[in-house]
């Protein structure tokens, strides 16, 4: 479904050039939620942003069902990392939520359908009529991931979207994508700095250099596909999985070249 082929974005301009990403090759199949993680300031967003086709690649190519990214591709939907600054104060939720739609060709009662079903999807049926602010964090996140979901997204690209908020509501929403992602069949590409959550939630897990930033490892989640906060965080596969995910990357920020040997066994 993704095709991400020698990916580099070198940003320029005001006498500075940065090299945020150097190389990346990696690929995602239809239906597969595949989580990145890397250190902070690696080049996640840029890297989202490129295969989203909001930003230019320097160099190196993304396909999307076999055509070329150039520009924001209809099947494509993206949940920012700041939801605060994504939705529109002045607009109610149900406003919001169906500003995409409006982009298709659609009727009137389609649109508050697919408006209806999404926000009913994520528990805020009744929150339509309110405006973004009268919400809470996790809900205005909820409201984001909804109006991705109204828009039915063949791939959902999203950006650290629970940095912000709690814990609680945090697990609360890593286990709303997994059921949205298993009702739904959507192609999920997940960003994280957070090693626990892309152990939990993706079924692989592609760990990101420093910048400038190359793929280190992937490594296939092989937990059960139904997984709780309670039972799954406290399986000894999942302490051995993030424990390698761990050390792969504290490696990578010593600046070590490949995968390291480290103390947890080896992905199976
Ligand atoms: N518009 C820009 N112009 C110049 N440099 C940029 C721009 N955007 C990002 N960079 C640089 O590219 C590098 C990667 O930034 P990016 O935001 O992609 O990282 P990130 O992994 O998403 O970070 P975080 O974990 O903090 O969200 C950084 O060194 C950053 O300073
Ligand atoms: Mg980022």
């Amino acid at each position: 479904m993704l095709d991400v082929r020698g990916l580099k974005k070198v940003y320029e301009g005001s006498g500075r050039c940065v090299e945020a990403v150097r190389d990346l090759t990696f690929t995602v199949a239809a239906g597969e939620l595949v989580c990145l993680v890397g250190p902070s300031g690696c080049g996640k967003t840029t890297l989202l942003k490129c295969v989203g086709g909001l930003l230019e690649p320097t160099a190196g190519e993304v396909f999307l069902a076999g055509r070329k990214v150039a520009g924001p591709p209809p099947g494509m939907a993206f949940v920012f990392q700041e939801y605060g600054r994504s939705l529109f104060p002045w607009m109610r939720v149900g406003e919001n939520v169906e500003l995409p739609l409006r982009q298709k060709d659609l009727s009137r009662t389609r649109r508050r359908e697919l408006v209806a079903d999404a926000l009913a999807s994520v528990g805020l049926a009744d929150a339509a009529g309110a405006y973004p602010w009268q919400l809470s964090g996790g809900m205005q996140q909820r409201v984001a991931i909804a109006r991705a979901l109204a828009y039915e997204p063949e791939v959902l690209l999203m950006d650290e979207p629970f940095a912000a908020v709690d814990a609680q509501t945090r697990a609360d929403l890593e286990d709303l994508v997994r059921r949205l992602w298993r009702e739904r069949g959507i192609t999920i590409l997940f960003v994280t700095h957070d090693i626990d959550e892309a152990v939990y939630l993706g079924e692989r897990v592609v760990v990101l250099s420093a910048s400038p930033t190359v793929v280190r490892e992937q490594l296939e989640v092989d937990l059960p596909g139904g997984r709780d906060q309670v039972h799954t965080r406290v399986a000894p596969r999942f302490a051995e999985l993030r424990t390698h995910v761990y050390e792969q990357i504290q490696a990578a920020k010593r600046g070590a070249a490949g995968p390291v040997k480290t103390d947890a066994p080896p992905p199976r």
